[in-house]
């Protein structure tokens, strides 16, 4: 039975991805999309579920946990988030690797906390660290946002100033706003110029995402929709954000509408968080 379940629900993970980004395969074109990007989301933890059963039943699972099992991976996935929301720019964007060590316990009266040994990857200069964090997932009536430390001071030498610097210039001069669609397309491909801009909307996702996380939940930003720049203020570039986020355990895409702004010395700062209501378009890019 639970086999059964668990294959329904690979079918659907399968089917909710290839509806956002079809295979490098299906592309009948390549030429046309000079790059294509590193797709974010990671399915290995299904394959869990299938070996061992239910997520539920080991949810509640406290002390040592299987690093490659999904609790552990769900808890170390908010820290990616923590830390995007943190440390986070165009030219720096912070991807979970890989879970070397996890415990949890049940601490009484505030929650559940995971304790991680884990590594994380800076996608744009790739590079890899280890760090170690801490999870709280607050227990109540009310949602909470996790709150998260983290320790991963080599990750925080990666210096991108630079990069940054570059493209707050050519876009801060620039008379005419961007304001461009489906990074990434239905091919998985993002013109290079652009991608600075589908980093800055994981980034600016990373706030929903580590607001809106909870233990039975997995986020990927699965794509920005729509990104639009509005005039900058106070030397603050402002961008109109709509992204896609993937919850990896309920399949569900959601649908957020952010206004962000950004510079070098500031960072990203989200003004505004907009939950927009479910559309079956939006499961289905163009
Ligand atoms: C990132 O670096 C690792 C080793 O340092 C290498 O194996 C991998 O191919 C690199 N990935 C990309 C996308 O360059
Ligand atoms: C980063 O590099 C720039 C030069 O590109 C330098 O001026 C700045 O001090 C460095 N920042 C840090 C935190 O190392
Ligand atoms: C200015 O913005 C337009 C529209 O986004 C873009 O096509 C053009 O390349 C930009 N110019 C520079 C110098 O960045
Ligand atoms: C974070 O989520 C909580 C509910 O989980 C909500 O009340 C709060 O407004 C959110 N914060 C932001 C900045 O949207
Ligand atoms: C993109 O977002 C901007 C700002 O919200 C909006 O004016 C524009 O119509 C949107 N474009 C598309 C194609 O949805």
């Amino acid at each position: 039975m639970r086999i059964i379940i668990a294959l329904i629900l690979l079918t659907a993970v399968n089917r909710s991805l290839n509806a956002i980004i079809r295979p490098e395969a299906d592309s009948a074109d390549k030429s046309a999309h000079p790059t294509s990007i590193p797709v974010t989301t990671d399915e290995s933890w299904i394959n869990e579920i299938l070996m061992n059963g239910a997520v539920e039943e080991d949810m509640k699972e406290t002390g040592e946990l299987n690093p490659n099992y999904y609790p552990a991976q769900m808890a170390a996935k908010v820290v990616e988030h923590y830390l995007n929301t943190r440390y986070g720019s165009p030219s720096k964007l912070f991807l979970l690797h890989d879970v070397h060590k996890a415990n949890a316990e049940d601490v009484a009266d505030s929650g559940r906390k995971y304790q991680l040994e884990i590594s994380m990857q800076e996608i744009i200069g790739n590079t890899t660290w280890t760090c170690s964090a801490e999870v709280l997932f607050p227990r109540g009536e009310q949602q909470r946002s996790p709150q998260v430390k983290a320790s991963c001071e080599e990750l925080l030498k990666i210096n991108t100033t630079a990069q940054d610097e570059a493209l707050y210039q050519q876009y801060k001069m620039n008379q005419s706003l961007l304001s461009v669609q489906h990074l990434p397309d239905s091919y998985g491909n993002i013109e290079p110029g652009m991608k600075p801009f589908w980093h800055l909307g994981a980034v600016a996702s990373s706030f929903v995402m580590l607001n809106e996380s909870t233990e039975d939940t997995k986020y990927n930003m699965a794509q920005v929709a729509n990104v639009t720049q509005m005039a900058t203020e106070n030397d603050q570039l402002k961008f109109d954000y709509d992204v896609l986020l993937h919850d990896m355990v309920s399949q569900e895409i959601i649908h957020w509408k952010l206004l962000i702004t950004w510079s070098p010395p500031e960072g990203v700062k989200v003004l505004q968080m907009t939950m927009l209501p479910r559309c079956f378009e939006c499961e289905k890019p163009h």
